[in-house]
């Protein structure tokens, strides 16, 4: 997998030391790479003569560190923490596709266990009116197989169902949003965090998400949604629903007290 150019290489070993499973070594003064690899690409980003490259992998999109390191100040990204709010309204504004795109970027380049990389990412957005009106189709039978294993769960959904009834332009699933993004992995941990940078990268772009564990609950239990969408294999860790926020927040919300064990 791991591919070095012996012409740059000076052997400075700095690939052998990080790399995890010690598939790195030197020979006659330059690095050699076995087959022990799971593809973290830390050879090649810590290789200091660009000497170390994954060519099956999207090499072109590799970039350099700025001389200062890691760009985003500390003060910066709590700020950015603590601001970040679950939107539940947003405005009737298309999300611009090259946004699009850096927030799924910023799903690709998630931490996954292994470095498995098996994150599939979801993106509903020309298609979104036929994809409401189905899952709205598809709630009353999900409510009802829901009824004895998840009672509570169901009687929101009676709710809702209820409420498109009486008015079919009241949105309490979708919210107006522009966008309807999900995320299926075998490890759900991997999916979760790959939509928390996503949540992070679209209050970056100005944009604002709501994780929807209510839509998760009901794609994962149809069958006929899980097609529409292409859900096979791996199973729907997260939905979520992206666009402009329709609502201004004039300060951050209160939090419990942290749960913290110092020793
Ligand atoms: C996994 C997960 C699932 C959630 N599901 C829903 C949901 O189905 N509907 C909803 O309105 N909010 C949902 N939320 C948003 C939470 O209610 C929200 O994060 C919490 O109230 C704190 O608000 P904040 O995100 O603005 O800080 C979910 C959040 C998470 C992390």
């Amino acid at each position: 997998m791991v591919t070095i150019d012996r012409e740059l290489c000076v052997g400075c070993g700095a690939c052998v030391r990080d790399c995890l499973l010690g598939n790195l070594h030197l020979e006659g003064g330059k690095a050699a790479a076995g087959e022990r690899c799971i593809g973290c690409g830390h050879c090649v980003a810590v290789c200091p003569k660009g000497a170390v490259s994954i060519p099956a992998w999207d090499m072109a999109d590799v970039e350099e560190y700025e001389a200062e390191g890691f760009s985003v100040k500390p003060e910066d990204y709590l700020h950015a923490v603590k601001f970040r709010r679950s939107i539940r309204s947003y405005e009737e504004r298309p999300v611009e596709r090259e946004k699009l795109e850096r927030i799924l970027q910023a799903g690709r380049y998630t931490p996954t266990a292994a470095n498995r990389q098996a994150c599939r990412f979801y993106v509903v957005q020309k298609e979104l009116f036929r994809w409401k009106e189905l899952v709205w189709r598809e709630l009353p039978g999900v409510t009802a197989a829901l009824r004895e294993t998840a009672p509570a769960m169901a009687a929101r959904f009676a709710e809702f169902v209820k409420a498109h009834q009486e008015d079919p332009g009241k949105d309490s699933l979708f919210f107006g949003a522009d966008v309807f993004l999900a995320v299926a992995a075998d490890e759900t941990f991997d999916a979760g965090l790959a939509a928390c940078n996503m949540e992070n990268m679209a209050a970056a772009e100005g944009l604002g998400i709501l994780y929807s564990g209510y839509l998760t609950r009901i794609v994962g239990k149809s069958p006929a949604l899980k097609e529409w969408l292409g859900v096979s294999g791996k199973p729907l860790a997260c939905c979520m629903l992206l666009g402009y926020p329709a609502v201004r927040y004039r300060r951050t919300a209160p939090r419990k007290p942290a749960d913290i064990l110092w020793r």
